[in-house]
């Protein structure tokens, strides 16, 4: 992809002070976009942010919302519109859930990840899309995992959350596509964040079990995710619709 393909388009990342979302952020930056940094309570994580976004050259804001509420998200899209006027690309990155299997998960955990991970995605998409459309072009990325479709451990609720993730994303690209706004869904293996580090598990052992099962023998990294996000936003994607694109090296082909 060549350089700058994003130039004065406005991308919002939820979830974009740490990890994953702040790759894609950085990345989506580098090709010309301008960039919301979204947060929740790292304020100092989020300045950063958006202090190596202006040194790339690119604005950037960073807004702190809480997710779970209907009037943060709503909040959020209005400083949004008086900050840039628009938003061209939305990543429903930012994710929750407390880990619990799957006969220990109570309504206050459903209703949490649910609403976090999977309904905010709904919220945020009905306030861009109207956004999008007075520009004629859009592209929605939402992050999933492999708990969507996979058992893993102390990751029911998460898990069941990215499964209406994944839904979501193709009833969304069917719906949004004659619009010129193109909806997909990335979804990465263990990658080495802030995340993962909240299972009760012993962690270096996993990564150490991860990355030898591993075809390419290295674990996947934010930059490897951000990198396809960038893609996914170019017009050489632009066919590529309502599509769950798997990032974890090979792993999950084998049995
Ligand atoms: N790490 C992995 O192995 C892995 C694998 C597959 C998929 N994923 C998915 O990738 C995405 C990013 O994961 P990550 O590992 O980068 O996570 P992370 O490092 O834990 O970062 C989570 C981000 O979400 C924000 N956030 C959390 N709860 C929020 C809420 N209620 N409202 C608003 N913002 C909230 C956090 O803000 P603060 O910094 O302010 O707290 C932070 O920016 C998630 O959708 C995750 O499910 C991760």
């Amino acid at each position: 992809m060549t350089e700058n393909t994003l130039n004065n388009k406005v991308a919002l990342i939820t979830g974009s002070s740490r990890g994953i979302g702040r790759a894609i952020a950085l990345e989506l930056a580098q090709q010309g976009a301008d960039i919301v940094v979204h947060y929740l309570r790292k304020t100092s994580a989020a300045e950063e942010v958006v202090a190596a976004i202006e040194a790339i050259g690119q604005r950037a804001v960073a807004i702190k919302a809480n997710l779970a509420e209907a009037n943060k998200i709503e909040a959020l899209f209005d400083e949004v519109e008086s900050t840039f006027g628009r938003c061209d690309i939305f990543v429903g990155n930012a994710a929750s859930g407390t880990p619990k299997d799957i006969m220990d998960v109570s309504d206050k955990h459903w209703d949490w990840t649910m609403d976090i991970n999977a309904r905010s995605i709904l919220r945020c998409v009905q306030r861009s899309v109207p956004l999008m459309e007075k520009e004629g072009w859009g592209r929605i990325i939402n992050i999933s995992s492999p708990g969507s479709t996979k058992v893993l451990p102390h990751y029911a609720v998460i898990g069941l959350s990215k499964a209406v993730v994944e839904a979501m994303t193709r009833y969304l690209a069917v719906d949004l596509a004659p619009k010129s706004i193109i909806v997909n869904a990335i979804s990465p293996g263990m990658v080495n964040t802030d995340a993962v580090t909240a299972f009760p598990v012993d962690l270096q052992t996993v990564i150490k079990q991860t990355t030898e099962r591993t075809p390419t023998r290295r674990l996947v990294t934010p930059e490897d995710v951000a990198r396809v996000a960038a893609f996914l936003c170019s017009d050489a994607a632009s066919m590529v619709v309502g599509q769950i694109i798997t990032i974890d090296g090979g792993y999950g082909l084998l049995a």
